[in-house]
């Protein structure tokens, strides 16, 4: 479907960019949010240069800070004059041990990653449904699946950002909205900048456009690259003491 409204948190970086810049050329109309509105103004004009269309003002919202959510909704509905699509690839990242020896560090990035992005996500239900349906499309994470030694506390918060979505799924899927729960694995972008790529790296080019292709049809959840579906369904049946042996 092109010609849709989108509303994209997170498009000035990595696979948001990817997005941004794939929805725009093929003629979405991409209105941007993020926390830093200097950044968000550049990123808007690069993509009205690439795809020839007049930039759309971008708005401020910060995942830190919910008190912004619902008028950057509310800018977005105003703009674009209702919203067909909602994307959220924005959110924390961290190491374990990086969030291990600053509790603050992780009170933080689990409020970003898993209560504010549901809060976030609520106010653009409520704008979808205004507009009769549409699609929600948030980006989780491989981490998710599995309680795993180097993510255990990215990992939980992505968990749950999974769960919330398969719950939204099951809960307005008749009422038009429907859910797309993107797992990426390891992609090359900012926030993996200097950590050690695992077999089966991925591109964000390539995420966004699998992401794409699975809010175009509507699929619920979309393991990218691919792969990761069949490593997945693989690590979900390890039983948990040979994952204890392992060290996983
Ligand atoms: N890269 C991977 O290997 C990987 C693997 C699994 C899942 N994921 C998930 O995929 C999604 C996209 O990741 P990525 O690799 O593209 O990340 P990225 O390159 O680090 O980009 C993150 C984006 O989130 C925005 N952001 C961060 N904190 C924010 C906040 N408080 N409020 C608003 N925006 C905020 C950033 O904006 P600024 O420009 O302001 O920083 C940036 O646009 C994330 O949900 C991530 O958890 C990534």
């Amino acid at each position: 479907m092109s010609g849709a409204r989108v509303v994209l948190l997170g498009g000035t970086k990595g696979i948001g960019r990817a997005m941004a810049r794939i929805l725009s050329q093929r003629g979405d109309r991409v209105l941007l949010l993020g926390r830093d509105v200097d950044d968000l103004e550049r990123s808007a004009a690069d993509l009205a240069v690439r795809s020839g269309a007049a930039a759309i003002l971008s708005a401020r919202c910060d995942l830190a800070d919910p008190s912004t959510f619902a008028g950057a909704i509310a800018h977005a509905e105003e703009v674009l004059g209702g919203i067909d699509r909602v994307v959220v690839t924005a959110a924390d990242f961290a190491t374990q041990e990086e969030l291990e020896a600053t509790p603050d560090r992780a009170l933080a990035l689990c409020a970003i990653n898993f209560s504010h992005t549901v809060a976030f996500c609520e106010h653009a239900r409520a704008a979808l449904a205004r507009a009769g349906g549409g699609v929600l499309c948030v980006f989780s994470s491989v981490a998710g699946e599995r309680g795993r030694t180097p993510v255990v506390i990215y990992g939980a918060s992505k968990a749950g950002v999974t769960a919330y979505l398969e719950g939204l799924d099951h809960r307005f899927r008749r009422d038009g909205l429907r859910t797309v729960c993107v797992k990426p694995g390891f992609v090359h972008t900012s926030m993996t900048a200097g950590l050690k790529p695992p077999p089966f790296a991925g591109e964000a080019e390539q995420v966004a456009a699998m992401a794409i292709k699975g809010m175009d049809r509507g699929t619920p959840v979309v393991f990218a690259p691919s792969i990761w579906r069949w490593v997945m369904l693989v690590i979900r049946n390890i039983p948990r003491f040979v994952m204890r042996r392992i060290g996983f």
